[in-house]
This record gives structure tokens, sequence and C-alpha cells, in this order.
């Protein structure tokens, strides 16, 4: 590719995928191969073993940086070893600030792992950056954020908390998963890194695990490389082929997940049986206004309220263009219930403190034809 600035779509479909030079295919083939022959001691072509790096790799790397803006990426067998691999950056007695109701797996991962570890966690309403603010101490250094945030969908203003982070020495890294690259580049409002899950909207069509972390600086990828060679908890290259194949309809994806999302929310926040609607892109979302700041469209994840367990798994057992299924971000609607399925490891306390009911259910809104799934969701509903 030249070097002239390109959109986001053809970012997308040739940062690091331009033909492969030996044969002139337009793919990227997957270097199916643990190790690369040498030709004398010390003498090679820039690869010795996969774990340490692989060319498929390679392109994918190149490829999430240019979508996000970065330096550099590195990309992890699941966006949870992604997420490990930024924490394993720090050391023992250093503290974290974290979004008070993040991915469940997060912070199981800091709570039932990394505090045996050394490092301490305080928790915050994101929403409000006094909160972050107050919660910053001498050896706070990094405010770990997701916005929107699972499956509350609420926002933190990216910006006003990199410039307090900042200010204070502490990094801020961003879980872009929901909104993926094209909706939010939060490298832009001041990020240091962003982490996703590659399961979900960049890969596309839920075929594959991994995670990313993009990097502002190139001293944090080389620690992140070296991360990858000593813990090896590394994407496969075929894993990374499924991906850089999935970004290629990245923009045309979301375009699409957006528009379906925004005529599914306005349907649900007229149905009768539901009593609340979680999307940034309704008008009495509390954030709308950030969110026609900070993002770009508002994306197709919706939570809603149903009112009980009961009520959630009537309308759960009904769905058939939906799939109740954990997961989110592929070509297909998958509807799930956050109380049992992504937060159960948050227990009953730590979802009644946050907000998430017994009757909350969270739809990944595909895109499919969006009649069909209203009319499911129809069907569905009734069921209640
Ligand atoms: C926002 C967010 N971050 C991280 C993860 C973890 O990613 P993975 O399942 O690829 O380990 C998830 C998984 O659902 C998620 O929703």
């Amino acid at each position: 590719m030249s070097n002239k600035p390109t959109g986001f779509a053809t970012r997308a479909i040739h940062a690091g995928q331009e033909p492969e030079p030996a044969t002139g295919a337009v793919n990227v083939p997957i270097y199916a191969s643990s190790t690369y022959v040498q030709e004398e001691i010390g003498k090679n072509k820039g690869y010795e073993y996969s774990r340490v790096s692989n060319p498929t790799r390679d392109r994918l790397e190149t490829n999430l940086a240019a979508l996000e803006g970065g330096v550099a990426s590195k990309v992890f067998a699941s966006g949870m070893a992604a997420i490990n691999a930024v924490t394993s950056m720090l050391k023992s007695g250093d503290h974290v600030i974290a979004g008070h109701n993040l991915y469940g797996g997060t912070p199981r991962l800091f709570n039932q792992v990394l505090v045996n570890f050394g490092l301490t966690f305080t928790y915050v309403d994101t929403s409000n950056v006094k909160n972050v603010s107050r919660a910053l101490q001498k050896n706070t250094r990094l405010v770990f954020l997701e916005t929107p945030t699972n499956p509350l969908m609420e926002l933190c203003d990216l910006r006003e908390i990199s410039d307090v982070s900042h200010r204070h020495g502490a990094d801020v890294v961003v879980d872009n998963t929901f909104m993926s690259p094209y909706f939010q580049q939060p490298i832009e409002l001041g990020a240091d890194m962003v982490v996703h899950s590659t399961t979900k909207f960049l890969n596309g069509h839920s075929d594959g695990l991994g995670g990313v972390v993009v990097c502002t600086k190139v001293e944090q990828a080389d620690k992140l490389a070296f991360l990858q060679k000593c813990a090896g908890a590394i994407m496969s290259p075929f894993e990374c082929w499924l991906i850089l194949r999935g970004v290629k309809t990245l923009a045309v994806r979301m375009e699409q997940h957006d528009r379906n999302g925004r005529k599914v929310a306005e349907y649900l926040a007229k149905h009768k049986k539901v009593q609340k609607v979680f999307y940034p892109g309704l008008s009495d979302h509390p954030q709308h206004k950030l969110a026609k700041k900070q993002m770009t469209g508002f994306g197709s994840m919706i939570s809603f309220e149903t009112g009980s367990l009961a009520n959630a798994n009537k309308m759960l057992r009904k769905v058939r263009v939906c799939s109740l299924a954990e997961s989110l971000g592929g070509v297909e609607t998958l509807i799930s219930h956050p109380a049992t399925m992504t937060h159960a490891a948050v227990g009953a306390e730590g979802r009644r403190k946050i907000g998430i009911t017994d009757g909350m259910v969270r739809i990944s809104v595909g895109i499919e034809d969006v009649e069909d799934i209203l009319a499911d969701l129809d069907q569905a509903l009734a069921a209640i």
C-alpha cells in the first residue's frame, strides 16, 4: 500500500494483507509451521519458532494496529489472554482502577487470580470521571475501561479519563470489543493501549477465539512480544487467518449491525412487555450526547429488562432466528442472559450492586434481515 492516508475499509482490506510475494496469492497464507529452516547458525529469514513469531500472525498484527491507529499490536489466544498480558506488564504492588461493570471474566481474572500476585484493584463507576480521580493512588499504574459496558451499556468519557489518569502517571487501557475500531477510536481520545476480544466483531463469524492488544508505544509492543515468547498464549496461524478474512468486511458489517441495532432498540423501547432498554443510540439513554460525541455509530449491543428470571426464560425458550448463546459480534443474532452467563462469576450480590437483574436479556443484533429479527422477538416476547 502507498503511504497516503487511506480510509478505514481500505485499511481493513489492505493493511498487512498485501499479496503474498512468492506466489501473488491475494490472501495471506496460513503459515502452519512451528519452526523455520536456518541457513547457518544465527542466519535465518526473520523467523525461528512460531511461539516467538509467525508470518500470518505478523500480518494480522500489522492490520489491527492500522485499524486502531496504534504503532503495533500483539495478538493472543483469546480476549482474556490479551487482558492477562496487559496486566502481566505490571509489578507486584501496582494498583489498577477498573470500571465496576466490566465483562464478568475480567474482574474474575483480577479478583481470583491476579490479586494473588500482589496487584490491587479498585472498581468505580467510570461514567463519572470524578470517581476515577478519587480512586487514583500513588501506585496506580493502570486505568482499565470498557465503554459501553457489558451488559449495562454505560459509557465513560475517554478523553476526560485519559487526561486525569495521565496527569497522575497512569496508563489507560480500553476494551473496545463492543464498538470495534470502526465506531470508536480510543487511541485518538487518549488511550495508551486498546484491547479486544477478536472473537467478537473483528472476526465477526463466531468461528474463532482471539484477543489483541494495540499499543501506542514501541516499548509496550516489545514487552508484549516478550510475554508472547515467555508465556506462550499466542494466537494460532489459523485463527489469525480467520480474523484477516473477517476484518475485510468489518466496515460493511458494522454499518448493517448499527442499522439493525437501532431498529431493534426502537422496537423494544415501544414494547409493552419490555420495562427498560439499554442502548446508547436511544435519545433517552443518559449518555446519548456522549455517545454521539465519542462514537461514530451506536452498534448492535442492546440489553433490556423483562421483569424476572421466569419472563426472561419464557422468551429465551421461544427464540428461533436469534440464537440463545454466549458471545456477541457475529453475523448471526445472539441473545443471552447476563446473570447466568457472562456475569455468573460476579455473584448475585455483585450483580445487584451494579444493576444486572435476573430479568435482563442482552442481544447482539446480527446482520440478518431486520424484519425477521423483529418478528422473532415479537413472537418470543408474546410468551411473557
Ligand atoms: C467486552 C469483552 N471483553 C473481553 C472478553 C473476553 O474475550 P474472550 O472470550 O475472547 O476471551 C469478552 C467476552 O465475552 C467481552 O465481551
